[in-house]
């Protein structure tokens, strides 16, 4: 009999993987699913999967921290995300079967790594969805006020959120400052909550709770229809944002624009999460190769084509936003219909909000359904227990895993502050973008695979040291204040960390860890690319995602290596024992 394979890098072959496609949730085994998916299909499921929460609420704070610049950090963080794409796009040709990134590392890196990935995968999938619903319970709660129906603010505001603004308030009176009026409205909320256990103050967000549970039901009995309602989903969705552009543009006053950037590239930065956030999901159509006419064909075209779409409509709604009232003022949870409002279109406002409930539960319905298959496929490869694979008899759903999900995003949908998640989410998905294009670099680095589409091979030997030498002196010329920034962080000058007096870390030599190490392991990067000629694109990809993380903080990092570890715990304790690579295989 051969011997047991104990390595920590032990891996999937493509060709096993070929030899035996992963049954589907349904139960359909060995690669019976239709094939009936072309560009156009997919193009509209990434829409559908990537429109929501980002361009209808965070794109709100990221405006009022980057002005009207954020237009540009679009444009910056779309290039990123194509350079993933294409990796993304050359996984699904290889492996053509409804994988995911998690799928992928299990044949480049092994099986730690794809553990690591699909513990991170939770971040993108789940993780998000809890920011989707706090966004989807803020547009629903305006929309019920505007009809004249008012929840009270105990029943719609996350415990997290009240508690910090209470905290704020008591700050700010205790230096004997003038309350504004949030401050004001936070500090009344908290103090009048109704209280339970003696001292715990009841501050939740039901909305929120309230519409996991009810699209946790419908992927739980399974939706049939889903891909014509996601179709019409779609289609609402692109006519909201191009209505909301093409009317907006009346009211853009371009003095609005100028400062373009009034806090500088530091500002603007201060959106990466907000903005990386709104392009998540395009990866979603990844998991669909099996049921695609001709994967190797469509899938790189349809990510594209989606990617290309958002961008331009996220720039442009970028612009009108900032165009039509100050980026002041546009820190708020519903910034689509609170431009409306603001100008006096008060109806269009409504009219939005009721778009913007349908197009942000549409992204709710995707993620909720991807999640649970993505732990019924890490259950039968044995790394979760199999409880997490069961199929309901009757609806022919990953059941279990379709009620885990619904609880673990629902929950902390009650509690948490939407600005956390968003960063746990971003972090999350843009390391899993990052062992992607790691993974074609070990893959194919350069680009001899026979697969029907591979990332365009173009040697990196030189370009790469060049690309970074000239980007180094652009920094150097035109970041003189963020560098000054970097330099008394880094001396020491300012200590370990330090806070500003909302408790948010602001510089400190802890702060910028994250990017000293990225610093190096660009040069390191740098030279393997020089000796290796390896290929540009992902290397790129891989730089990018790597950078954008950089600029997270280091409490999100701190929170998600906490969040790794906890994940590394559940793999040697479990996952290492039961995985069918562990198992000898049979004589
Ligand atoms: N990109 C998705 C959204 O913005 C996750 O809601």
């Amino acid at each position: 009999m051969p011997p047991t394979n104990h390595s920590l890098f032990r891996r999937k072959t493509i060709e096993s993987i070929l030899a035996n496609p992963p049954a589907d949730a349904d139960g359909h085994g060995g690669g019976g699913l239709a094939r009936h998916l072309t560009v156009r299909d997919l193009t509209g499921l990434g829409i559908a999967a990537i429109i929501g929460a980002g361009i209808f609420s965070t794109i709100g704070q990221a405006s009022l921290n980057g002005g009207p610049a954020v237009s540009l950090l679009f444009v910056f963080t779309a290039v990123a995300c194509a350079f993933s794409a294409l990796c993304y796009a050359q996984f699904a040709a290889t492996i053509p079967v409804s994988g995911s990134a998690y799928t992928y590392a299990y044949t480049s890196f092994g099986e730690l790594a794809a553990w690591i990935i699909g513990w991170a995968l939770i971040m993108e999938y789940a993780v998000g969805n809890i920011v989707v619903a706090i966004s989807w319970s803020d547009y629903f709660t305006g929309l019920l006020d505007g009809i004249g129906m008012h929840m009270p603010s105990w029943l719609t505001t996350g415990t997290q959120s009240a508690y910090s603004g209470y905290e704020q308030a008591l700050a700010t009176m205790q230096d004997g400052g003038k309350l504004t009026a949030a401050q004001e409205a936070s500090y009344v909320l908290w103090q009048n909550a109704p209280k339970l256990f003696g001292d715990f103050h009841l501050v939740i967000d039901l909305p929120a709770f309230l519409i996991t549970v009810v699209i946790t039901a419908l992927v739980y009995v399974g939706i049939k229809e889903s891909k014509n309602a996601s179709n019409l989903l779609v289609l609402l969705k692109l006519v909201v944002v191009a209505v909301v552009i093409a009317v907006g543009v009346f009211y853009v006053k371009p003095a609005n624009w100028s400062p373009f950037a009034p806090n500088g590239i530091g500002g603007v930065l201060k959106g990466v999460s907000a903005v990386f956030f709104a392009y998540i999901g395009f990866d979603a159509i990844s998991t669909t190769a099996e049921e695609c006419k001709n994967p190797q064909r469509d899938l790189p075209k349809a990510m594209m084509w989606a990617l290309i779409i958002c961008t331009v409509l996220y720039v442009l709604i970028t612009l009108v936003l900032t165009g039509m009232v100050s980026y002041k003022e546009l820190g708020v949870g519903d910034p689509l219909s609170f431009v409306f409002a603001k100008v006096g279109l008060g109806w269009f406002s409504g009219l939005v909000a009721v778009s913007a409930v349908f197009a942000m539960a549409s992204v709710l319905l995707v993620f909720q359904l991807g999640q649970p298959r993505i732990w019924l496929t890490m259950s039968r490869d044995g790394l979760l227990p199999p409880l997490f694979a069961k199929v309901h008899p009757k609806f022919h759903t990953p059941s279990f895993s379709t009620i885990i999900t619904g609880i673990f995003v629902g929950v902390p949908a009650l509690f948490l502050n939407i600005d956390l998640v968003v960063d746990l989410t971003s972090i999350g998905t843009l390391f899993a973008f990052a062992l992607v294009c790691g993974g074609i670099l070990i893959l194919d680095p350069y680009g001899k695979s026979t697969a029907r589409f591979t990332v365009p091979y173009i040697n990196g030997r030189w370009l790469v040291p060049v690309l970074l030498l000239v980007v180094a002196v652009l920094v150097y010329v035109y970041n003189a204040d963020s560098n000054h920034e970097l330099w008394l962080d880094v001396s020491g000058a300012r200590g370990w960390l330090r806070e500003d007096e909302t408790g948010k870390i602001t510089g400190g030599f802890a702060h910028q860890i994250p990017y000293l190490v990225f610093i190096l392991a660009t040069l390191a990067l740098a030279v393997v690319t020089f000796v290796r000629s390896l290929s540009l694109l992902p290397v790129l990809g891989l730089l990018i995602n790597l950078y954008l993380m950089t600029q997270l903080g280091v409490r999100n990092w701190a929170m998600f290596f906490a969040w790794l570890l906890i994940g590394l715990g559940i793999y040697f304790g479990y996952g290492y024992k039961h995985s069918k690579l562990n198992r000898p295989p049979a004589a």
